[in-house]
């Protein structure tokens, strides 16, 4: 990574900066030396004097100012003010709402916000001259694998099953058609695995509201007895041992891989559109997360087998040889630094941010 004394030049916009991946992103981007700016609406954040909880914890962790504001990217006058405001040279884009399930209930929102505000940002970067765009995106956009490992050049868009995932699919898509008609523009699409764990100091993690929909924050819960036990969702996939198999990611290397991204983006060889697996390329079984997380936390994790949970695949892992190659990045953090970490912010937090 290119930390160092010296300042970077140029500010990085950082989208969704209070969320889980935008503030472990900025933390990593505070202690590479680059100036920040973080924006968010506050609607998936617990706040405390104006930002994001999650920000103020993130400057006694780095020791240095986040400046923030509170713009929503739907708003193309707020977030004009904020480019006219500040040298901007390249955008991370986290904001996004990122419920499956809520998205088949509220479809339009999902449209409205993750399209419509990417519309609106890439259209005021545009007209801004800032065309430099890190894009979270997420191995969802590939739908049910056809050949596992999966690799970049596996058909995106077909078999996206959910409101949340076709957006993802959607914005990925408009930032090749801006990079086909703007020679200038150039955009690198990170597409997660599965994102899991906390930044090893226990100051910040992943704090969702409501009953978690994600497995690893619903085993820390289940652990800390805030739920009585885990449901496995289907036990007689064709597996190791019949539950679902995923590439989970530790947060810190997935943050690590912006940082990369924003060096390949910056590096002026590089031209257009160019995604990105972000994964470990190892598949993990839901019983072997649970056990791994026993370990990591000495505590016991009840559960029980119940059917499949509708739309879940068998297995999803990826193939991120073009991360190593091409951005330099591998994952280096197992599933037992997983689970410590997501235990250790969870012990030390039992209710999250609030
Ligand atoms: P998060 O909800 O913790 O963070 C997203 C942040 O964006 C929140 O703080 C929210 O308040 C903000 N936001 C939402 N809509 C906004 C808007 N219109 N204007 C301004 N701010 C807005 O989610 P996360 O897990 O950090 O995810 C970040 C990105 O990564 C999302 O784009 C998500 O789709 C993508 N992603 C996440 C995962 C994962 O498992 N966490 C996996 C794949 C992809
Ligand atoms: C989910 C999203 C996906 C998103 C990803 C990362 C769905 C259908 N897909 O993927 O779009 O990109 O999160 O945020 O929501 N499991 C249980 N019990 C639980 C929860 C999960 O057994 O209470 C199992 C699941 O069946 C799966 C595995 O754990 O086999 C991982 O599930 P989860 O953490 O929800 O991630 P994905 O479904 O892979």
């Amino acid at each position: 990574m290119s930390s160092g004394t010296k300042q970077h030049p140029g500010v990085i916009l950082v989208t969704g900066g209070g969320g889980y991946v935008g503030s472990h992103t900025v933390v990593e981007l505070l202690n590479a030396n680059y100036a920040v700016v973080a924006i968010d609406n506050l609607s998936n954040c617990q706040v405390s004097n104006g930002k994001p909880e999650s920000l103020n914890r993130v400057e006694k962790l780095t020791g240095k100012k986040v400046v923030f504001y509170e713009v929503d990217i739907r708003n193309k006058d707020e977030l004009d003010r904020i480019f006219k405001m500040h040298k901007i040279s390249n955008v991370i884009h986290f904001a996004a709402l990122k419920s499956v399930g809520e998205s088949t209930q509220i479809p339009l929102s999902y449209y409205e916000n993750n399209v419509g505000g990417s519309n609106n940002l890439f259209q005021v970067m545009h007209d801004n001259g800032v065309k430099s765009l890190v894009y979270s995106s997420s191995a969802t956009v590939y739908g049910i694998p056809l050949a596992l490992p999966l690799t970049e050049t596996h058909p995106t868009g077909q078999g996206c099953t959910n409101p949340y995932g076709k957006t993802k699919y959607f914005v990925e898509e408009i930032g090749k058609d801006l990079c086909s008609a703007y020679p200038d523009w150039k955009v690198v699409s990170l597409r997660y695995f599965n994102p899991v764990g906390a930044h090893p100091s226990g100051i910040i993690g992943e704090d969702p509201s409501g009953i978690p929909n994600n497995l690893m924050p619903y085993i820390s819960q289940v652990a800390i007895g805030r739920r009585d036990f885990l449901r496995v969702f289907g036990s007689d996939y064709d597996t190791k041992d019949g539950t679902g198999v995923r590439d989970y990611i530790h947060i810190t290397d997935l943050a690590i891989g912006h940082l990369k991204a924003l060096e390949k983006i910056s590096s002026p060889s590089f031209k257009g559109f160019q995604a990105f697996n972000l994964g470990t390329g190892r598949g993990y079984s839901v019983l072997e997360v649970l056990k791994a997380f026993e370990k990591a936390s000495g505590r016991k994790v009840a559960y029980k087998l119940v059917d499949r949970r509708p739309g879940d695949i068998a297995t999803c892992y990826s193939d991120a040889n073009l991360a190593k190659t091409e951005l330099n990045w591998v994952a280096e953090k197992d599933i037992d630094e997983m689970c410590r970490d997501t235990w250790n912010w969870q012990n030390n937090n039992p209710n999250g941010f609030s």
